[in-house]
């Protein structure tokens, strides 16, 4: 269990906690929306139903580009830590409320901000010229010691834009960087970092499910280990799997190596196709398990989003570093 995921704790004699019903919860939200003059966005990772009370449901750079056209005052952010913290960043003047704070995500963990400047000091005395490439799935101080930001959706326009004599430090996941080595051709230096999700795909249960779904194709992010990306037909971040699928008129079983809640968009869609979801495998025991659910993700229910709806909180806070972080979230995902 990821050290951050906090269960709740029922005392001896405590009532059990009331399950509210979901329609009820969803209008009550439309209704707060209103009210409160507020917008939900929400990642395409969080639950199919508060994907549907939104907004806008989306990819990390299109809820990012969307965030900058907000007409209410008011933000919600149904997603992870990063996610609302690049929306206030990019809208200082909205406020942003994001349904649980605790929603981390292990990619932006692995990469703290005063080792990343450790590391670039040593590269710098080494005589190194370079620029970092940061995946947006970082927080806003690591986003403040970068030249660029990149999300699945724009990596490779971006990267087109380093200049060639420049190398490049990409942080922090080794398996996009990794890909994105092979389709630009570029070499890079690759921090270690990887996503609790996509690191675990279960390669032999991938290969099974293969066997028994003739003719099936294996669509899959690029945030996978080579291993479960050297068997997809196709690879792209959730948006691009999206417009993969829509423009396949054929009905087809999908293999879907992502993150599990991605088959309700892909079946809004796409419902001409069977979604099949590749099964994660605990390293612990070798077994195969639900982890291709995002815990962090997980953390947003129907009944946060009516909550912070409701009470105007938690909210995400400017700070200092915020500033510097602005520049390079501009510079990349908006110009
Ligand atoms: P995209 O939606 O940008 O492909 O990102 C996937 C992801 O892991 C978000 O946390
Ligand atoms: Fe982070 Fe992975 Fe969860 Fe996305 S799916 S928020 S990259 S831990």
């Amino acid at each position: 269990m990821p050290a951050d995921l906090q269960l709740p704790i029922i005392e001896p004699g405590a009532p059990t906690p009331i399950e509210e019903d979901p329609l009820d919860l969803m209008d009550e939200i439309d209704r707060l929306k209103v009210e409160k003059d507020a917008t939900i966005l929400a990642h395409y990772y969080v639950d199919g139903e508060i994907q549907d009370v939104a907004d806008v449901s989306g990819d990390s750079l299109q809820l990012a580009r969307a965030a900058t056209k907000v007409a209410s005052g008011t933000i919600v952010f149904a997603g992870v830590h990063f996610m609302g913290e690049s929306a206030k960043i990019l809208n200082p003047s909205k406020r942003v409320l994001m349904p649980d704070l605790l929603a981390g995500c292990s990619l932006a963990d692995s990469c703290p901000a005063p080792e990343l400047r450790l590391f670039q000091d040593q590269l710098r005395a080494e005589g190194r010229t370079f620029e970092t490439v940061a995946y947006i799935n970082t927080t806003a101080a690591v986003k403040a010691l970068c030249d660029w930001i990149v999300t699945s959706g724009n990596a490779r326009e971006i990267i087109d834009r380093v200049p060639a004599e420049k190398e490049i430090l990409f942080v922090p996941d080794q398996h996009l960087g990794r890909y994105l080595v092979e389709v630009t051709g570029r070499p890079m230096i690759l921090w270690p970092g990887s996503c609790m999700v996509h690191e675990v795909f279960s390669i032999q249960d991938l290969l099974r499910a293969k066997r028994n779904n003739p003719g099936s194709l294996v669509i899959a992010h690029p945030e996978c280990p080579r291993n479960i990306l050297e068997h997809a037909d196709f690879i792209g971040g959730t948006e691009k799997m999206r417009q993969f699928v829509a423009a396949r008129a054929e009905p087809t079983t999908l293999l879907v190596a992502t993150e599990a809640n991605m088959i309700h968009p892909l079946q809004k869609i796409a419902p001409q196709h069977t979604y099949v979801p590749v099964p994660g495998i605990m390293a612990s025991t070798g077994e195969t398990c639900a982890c291709n659910r995002c815990p962090h993700m997980a953390r947003n229910t129907l009944q946060k989003v009516r909550d912070c709806l409701r009470d105007g909180r938690p909210e995400i806070v400017w700070q200092p570093h915020f500033d510097a972080a602005r520049e390079v979230l501009e510079r990349s995902l908006l110009k």
